[in-house]
């Protein structure tokens, strides 16, 4: 896919990523949120991203002025209509972004490629109630997206060859690498990643090992980056939780069941680092570990 027009909706965590990463890749970008004060924060958030991939030399000053002028934030879906790509970035739940497609068929072309980059939900279910149904496939980023080369690309029993190929090339032109997954839930990556964070929760229930221990242990005896508690603040606890349920709720296996202490930390509030505590406290200048009276 050369330079197109690409629509993204919803300008949180993954929307911002998603805009800024087209933006870098040469594509236009139309963004729509129907929180409207969310428009400054996501710019703000995609100029400081820029800024830090020109201070670690991975983009010229200029580049990140055209990528800046790229970007363009829109007031209705309405504006969306000439996009020939709309990728959904909005809440994790399946009645809006079923509402959101059927809204987005009313405007946009019959061509144009819709692509959900939902963590859980299934993608065919996202389809019902639309015309042209094929043209629906996912393209499941990771956070932050700038810097994770990994997409997902996502075949409902309803996409077409064409509309998985317009994603494919899509993805190439981000500059990013993809992997094709059915439309089964969790994809490849979380199907196999959250289990093993839930089961990093049911050690520390267990008191196999304080929670620094098994971070260390992984991080150390099994070449992880980080270990599963610093992942589960960064990707958030309450992500990971809803993540969790959808999984369980497809298949009924208790793997996949977010344990009683990571649904206490996500009431009190703890949803890890957005929040500023979670497993760590990372309101000082080094996360700590926090005290969880277990
Ligand atoms: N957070 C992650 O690590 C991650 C990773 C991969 C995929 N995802 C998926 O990406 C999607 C977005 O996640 P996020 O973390 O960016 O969420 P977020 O809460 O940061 O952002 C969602 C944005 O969508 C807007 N929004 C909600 N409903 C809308 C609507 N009907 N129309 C327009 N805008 C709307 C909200 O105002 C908000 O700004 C979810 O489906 C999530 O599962 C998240």
């Amino acid at each position: 896919m050369t330079q197109v027009l690409v629509g993204v909706v919803g300008a949180g965590l993954m929307g911002s990523g998603i805009a800024q990463a087209a933006a870098v890749a040469g594509h236009e970008v139309l963004v729509h949120d129907s929180n409207g004060a969310q428009w400054n924060h996501a710019r703000g958030v995609i100029e400081a991203s820029l800024g830090k991939l020109v201070e670690k030399g991975k983009l010229t000053p200029e580049a990140l002025l055209a990528a800046r002028e790229r970007i363009r934030f829109v007031p209705t879906l309405e504006d969306l209509a000439p996009c020939d790509v709309v990728i959904e970035a909005i809440v994790e739940t399946l009645a809006p972004k079923q509402a959101l497609w059927q809204a987005l068929e009313k405007v946009c072309r019959t061509d144009t490629l819709f692509a959900t980059n939902t963590s859980s939900l299934s993608v065919v279910d996202q389809t019902i109630g639309l015309q042209h149904p094929e043209r629906l496939i996912g393209l499941h980023f990771f956070n932050p997206v700038p810097m994770m080369p990994l997409v997902e690309v996502v075949r409902s029993v309803q996409s077409s060859p064409q509309a998985m190929l317009a994603g494919l090339e899509f993805v190439a032109g981000l500059g990013k690498t993809a992997v094709t997954t059915r439309d089964e839930s969790g994809f490849i990556v979380n199907l196999l990643l959250v289990p093993y964070l839930l089961d990093a929760v049911r050690a520390l229930e267990r008191g196999v090992g304080s929670m620094t221990d098994i971070d260390a242990a992984m991080k150390l005896g099994a070449g992880h980056p980080m270990g599963p508690f610093t992942l589960l603040d960064f990707v958030g606890l309450d992500t990971v939780v809803k993540i969790g349920e959808i999984i369980f709720d497809q298949y009924r296996e208790t793997r996949y069941a977010p344990p009683p202490l990571l649904r206490r930390m996500v009431a009190a509030g703890y949803t890890g680092k957005k929040s500023g505590k979670g497993f760590y406290d990372w309101t000082g200048d080094v996360p700590a570990a926090m005290e969880l009276g277990l």
